[in-house]
């Protein structure tokens, strides 16, 4: 099966978009047909630094590849290397109805978080993305749980070219993790982690053990003081229970019993070693691939130069089908 997935090189990516993203990647990768795109088009729609645009896009590169994708199995690319995407997303938006556009969760909430910033870019996202992921006639998109509302316009936009003008396109999946789909922010577990929030309310990939053990510590906890995985009434330990878990593959209720009779204090504490740890290849790989820049280049190369192949057949079909050619 072809996937496609894809994550935005805004800097400071977060543990939100391991769990929820590449963690499932991974595992993909080993039976799939995997392209993994970094999305430089759609990270230019919320203002953006374009002296910082290629570190973040490096970054982005070196935690694919702490991560574990192995760009031996798996397509890495940066986007705007590939023109096919900006092109289709064009000839998809003429069939893409604005209505739909305008409920989109994303931008509502972007758009009133950029008020100065609603530009036409923003608002056809979601037109890119379907782009992004047609392009390669993916049958699925492994995404968290924000990603969701965007497959399934994806979906509906693939419908609608192959009802016009002919089948072409699979109508793709959403793949999302069993646990993980939604990490939320430290500061306010009522709210989902983000990059773009304050940056005590999320651990990025790269943080020292000092920060992420700051951070932690003084995670929003809950009233009370058991352990306990309680989605509505203990929203911040219920949050750290599901890291805890994600990192360690222990159950749920096996650390809730190891935690039996202790305080959030010790919780944390052993939360804050275990992302310490888990994190350590991450900080690791970055110090190793600041030195080798070529070496992530020529991947990116010959990612976007497989990804092209792909692209410019599935474009002169798509030429064909809209009388373009
Ligand atoms: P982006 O860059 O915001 O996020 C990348 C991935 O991380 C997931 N994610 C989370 N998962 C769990 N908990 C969280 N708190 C959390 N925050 C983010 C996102 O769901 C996503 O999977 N539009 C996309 C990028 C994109 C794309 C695509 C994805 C562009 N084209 C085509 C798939 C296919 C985005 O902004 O992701």
């Amino acid at each position: 099966m072809r996937i496609f997935s894809g994550i935005r090189p805004t800097g400071g990516l977060h543990i939100g978009n391991y769990l929820g993203a590449i963690k499932q990647w991974i595992a993909l990768q080993e039976t799939n047909e995997c392209i993994f795109c970094i999305v430089d088009l759609h990270a230019i729609t919320t203002p953006y630094d374009p002296k910082e645009l290629q570190k973040n896009i490096l970054e982005a590169t070196a935690i694919y590849l702490a991560a574990g994708i192995d760009p031996e199995k798996s397509i890495i690319f940066v986007q705007s290397e590939v023109k096919e995407h900006s092109e289709l997303a064009w000839l998809l938006e003429t069939i893409t109805p604005m209505g739909e556009l305008s409920r989109m969760t994303q931008f509502k909430e972007k758009s009133k978080q950029y008020k100065d910033y609603v530009n036409a870019g923003l608002f056809n996202y979601p037109v890119l993305m379907a782009g992004d992921i047609l392009l390669y006639r993916a049958k699925a998109v492994p995404v968290g749980k924000d990603q969701e509302q965007h497959v399934e316009l994806s979906r509906t936009i693939a419908r609608k070219f192959n009802q016009k003008f002919g089948q072409i396109f699979p109508e793709p999946e959403t793949i999302l993790p069993k646990t993980g789909a939604k990490i939320m922010s430290l500061t306010d577990p009522k709210k989902k982690m983000s990059k773009s929030d304050d940056p005590k309310s999320c651990i990025s990939l790269f943080d020292t053990p000092e920060d992420i053990t700051k951070k932690i510590m003084s995670a929003e906890t809950d009233s009370g003081k058991d352990v306990i995985y309680n989605v509505t009434k203990k929203p911040g330990i219920s949050n750290l229970l599901t890291i805890y878990h994600l990192l360690t593959d222990t159950p749920i209720p096996e650390i809730e019993k190891q935690f039996k009779g202790k305080g959030y204090g010790d919780f944390k504490k052993a939360l804050a070693k275990v992302v310490v740890d888990y994190l350590e290849p991450f900080r690791r790989k970055q110090k190793e691939l600041q030195t080798r820049d070529v070496y992530v280049k020529d991947i990116l190369e010959k990612g976007a130069e497989r990804a092209r192949t792909i692209a410019e057949t599935t474009m002169k079909e798509v030429h064909e089908k809209m009388g373009l050619s």
